[in-house]
C-alpha cells in the first residue's frame, strides 16, 4: 500500500482499527513476540514517559495505530510490576489539540506531587506544511486518570534553533526541576538544550549541554537523556547524520562527571555506541526504587522497511537492560527479573573439532547462556533458525571481533546497510546470554560489556540451534531456557 501524507495524517478510524488488532491476534504469524512488547496493529517506535509510579512501571509507546508506517503518532500505555511481564492498558495519549494536531512525539515521564507528569512535544504543520514543536504535558493521576494540561510549558525553541525541537527527559536536582530537550542548531547541527524551573510550571532555557564534541556531531539530536549513576553523569542521545557508523542512525552515550547544574559544562570520555546490532533506537532510561537505572529502546530503526510491513504492524520494544557503571565504563545486563520467565531448561557441554553439532529445539522464544573457549581454533559460532539459511554470531579469532551475520538470512533485511556488525573482542572466552524471540535477537556479551540487538526474520517455524568450530577446536557449555510469553496471542 502507497502510504500518502494525507493516509498518515487522517484522523483515526477506530472500528477498521480493532478490527485489524483483532484478526492480527487471530493469525500472529511467524514473527509476532512471546516476551517483547510489540503494537497490537501498526507501528511503535520510541518508548516514552517510562517511570515508577504508585506501585508499578507505566512506560509508553509511540504509536501509529492505522498501519506499519510513521503517521499520526499516539502513546500507548503498558505497565509492569517486575520489567519482565507487561500488561497492555491500551491507548493513552492521543493527538487531540492543536498544538499536537501532526502528532504527540516522545518525551518522559517524573512523578511530581502524587502525579506522573508526562512530557511530550506536540508536533504541529501549518498549512505550508512548515512544522511547528511545542513542550507538553499531560498528567497520569494515581486513580489512572489522564489530565491535559492544555497550555504547552514551551512554546517554541529559542532563537537560533530550528522546529526540529524535541524529546523533553525531565529530572530534579538541588530544588530544581530540569528538562533536556533534543535540537538542532540554525546551522542544521544538532546539539541538546537545557532548561530549568523551580515550580515545573514555569520553565527557562539555561543553554545547550556543552559538551566536547565536535560543533558537527550529527545534524539532530533525538531523545536525550541524561541521569546520574555511581557517581558519574551520563547524557544518552540518538544523534541523527553520524556516516562513519553502519546503521541509519546511531544512539551512544557520553559518560563523565556529574553535570554542576545550572552550570550546563560536561566533562566526559568519548562518545559509544549503546549496542552493537543492526537495529536499536531511541533509548530512554528510568530508576527503580531501589536505585537501579534501567533502558528500554526501540527494537527498529527510523526510515527502513522491515518484512511485518505486508501484514500491517512494525517492530517492538527491547528488553529491559540494567545500568552500571564499572571501572568508569558503562555496562548493560538483562534485568534480573528475566529469569522469572524460564520454564524448562537443558544444559550440556560440547567439545567440537572442525565441525558442527544441530541442537533440535522447537520453540521460537527462549534464552540461550553459553560459554564458549574458543583459544584452539580460528573460528566458532552460532547459527540461528538453522535450516539451510540463517541468522549467526561468529567469534572470529584471527580478527578478534564478534560478527553478527545475517548474510544467508532466509527474510534479507535492509541490505543496502550492509548484512554484518562487528565487536572488537580480544578474547578468548566469551560468555554470551542471548535471547531469541520469534523475530529478534539481542546478545548480551560478556560481564555487561557489549550489546546486539537485530531483527531476524526465519521463514518457518523451524528453530534449530547449531554449534560449529573452523580449523580447530572449540568447547561449548551452555543452557537454553524456554522463556515464558506475556503476549497471549502466541501461547
Ligand atoms: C525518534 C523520533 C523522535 C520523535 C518521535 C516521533 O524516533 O523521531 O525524535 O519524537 O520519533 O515518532
Amino acid at each position: 500500500m502507497n502510504w500518502t501524507t494525507e493516509m498518515r495524517y487522517a484522523p483515526i478510524d477506530w472500528h477498521s482499527i480493532n478490527k485489524k488488532i483483532q484478526n492480527l491476534q487471530e493469525n500472529p504469524g511467524l514473527w509476532r513476540f512471546n516476551y517483547h512488547i510489540q503494537p497490537p496493529y501498526g507501528l511503535l517506535n520510541d518508548p516514552n514517559g517510562f517511570c515508577y509510579f504508585n506501585g508499578q512501571y507505566h512506560l509508553f509507546f509511540q504509536w501509529f495505530p492505522a498501519g506499519p508506517v510513521h503517521g499520526l503518532k499516539h502513546w500507548y500505555h503498558v505497565t509492569s510490576t517486575d520489567l519482565a511481564t507487561w500488561h497492555y492498558q491500551g491507548l493513552a495519549l492521543s493527538p487531540n489539540d492543536s498544538f499536537s494536531s501532526h502528532g504527540v512525539y516522545s518525551g518522559g515521564g517524573y512523578v511530581i506531587n502524587d502525579h506522573l507528569h508526562l512530557y511530550y512535544t506536540g508536533n504541529h504543520r501549518d498549512e505550508d506544511g512548515q512544522r511547528h514543536s511545542v513542550q507538553a504535558e499531560t498528567l497520569l493521576t494515581k486513580e489512572g486518570q489522564f489530565i491535559d494540561n492544555i497550555q504547552p510549558l514551551i512554546r517554541q525553541q529559542p532563537e537560533g534553533y530550528t522546529s526540529h525541537f524535541r524529546d523533553p527527559i525531565v529530572w530534579q536536582s538541588h530544588q530544581h526541576y530540569y528538562m533536556i530537550v533534543g535540537a538542532q542548531r540554525q546551522d542544521l547541527t544538532g546539539t541538546a538544550l537545557i532548561y530549568q524551573s523551580t515550580t515545573g510550571n514555569n520553565w527557562h532555557l539555561l543553554d545547550e549541554l556543552h559538551t566536547q564534541l565536535p560543533h558537527n556531531f550529527g545534524y539532530m539530536w533525538e531523545c536525550p537523556d541524561y541521569f546520574e549513576l555511581d557517581h558519574y553523569g551520563v547524557f544518552i542521545f540518538s544523534p541523527q547524520g553520524l556516516s562513519q557508523y553502519p546503521n541509519i542512525y546511531q544512539s551512544g552515550y557520553l559518560i563523565g562527571n556529574q553535570l554542576a547544574l545550572p552550570d550546563t559544562h560536561f566533562q566526559h570520555q568519548n562518545f559509544q555506541e549503546l549496542d552493537f546490532g543492526f537495529d536499536f533506537y531511541a533509548p530512554q532510561t528510568t530508576n527503580t526504587p531501589d536505585g537501579k537505572r534501567v533502558l528500554i529502546a526501540w527494537l527498529g530503526l527510523p526510515e527502513l522497511h522491515y518484512p511485518t510491513d505486508n501484514e500491517g504492524w512494525a517492530h517492538c520494544l527491547t528488553l529491559p537492560r540494567e545500568l552500571r557503571v564499572i571501572n568508569n565504563q558503562l555496562k548493560q545486563f538483562p534485568i534480573a527479573s528475566l529469569t522469572s520467565l524460564r520454564q524448562n531448561q537443558h544444559r550440556d557441554q560440547v567439545t567440537i573439532t572442525d565441525d558442527n553439532l544441530s541442537i533440535e529445539h522447537h520453540k521460537q522464544a527462549y534464552e540461550l547462556e553459553i560459554t564458549i573457549d574458543h583459544q584452539h581454533c580460528q573460528q566458532a559460532g552460532i547459527q540461528f533458525f538453522a535450516n539451510g539459511q540463517h541468522c549467526e554470531l561468529i567469534l572470529s579469532v584471527d580478527q578478534s571481533q564478534l560478527i553478527i551475520d545475517r548474510h544467508q538470512s532466509q527474510t534479507p533485511i535492509n541490505e543496502q546497510y550492509g548484512t554484518t556488525r562487528h565487536i572488537n573482542w580480544p578474547h578468548a572466552i566469551t560468555t554470551c546470554r542471548i535471547f531469541v524471540d520469534h523475530s529478534s535477537i539481542e546478545i548480551f556479551v560478556g560481564d555487561g560489556d557489549a550489546v546486539a540487538t537485530s531483527r531476524v526474520f526465519p521463514l518457518d517455524n523451524q528453530s534449530e540451534l547449531r554449534l560449529y568450530s573452523h580449523n580447530g577446536t572449540a568447547h561449548f557449555d551452555y543452557t537454553i531456557y524456554d522463556l515464558q510469553s506475556f503476549n497471549t496471542q502466541n501461547d
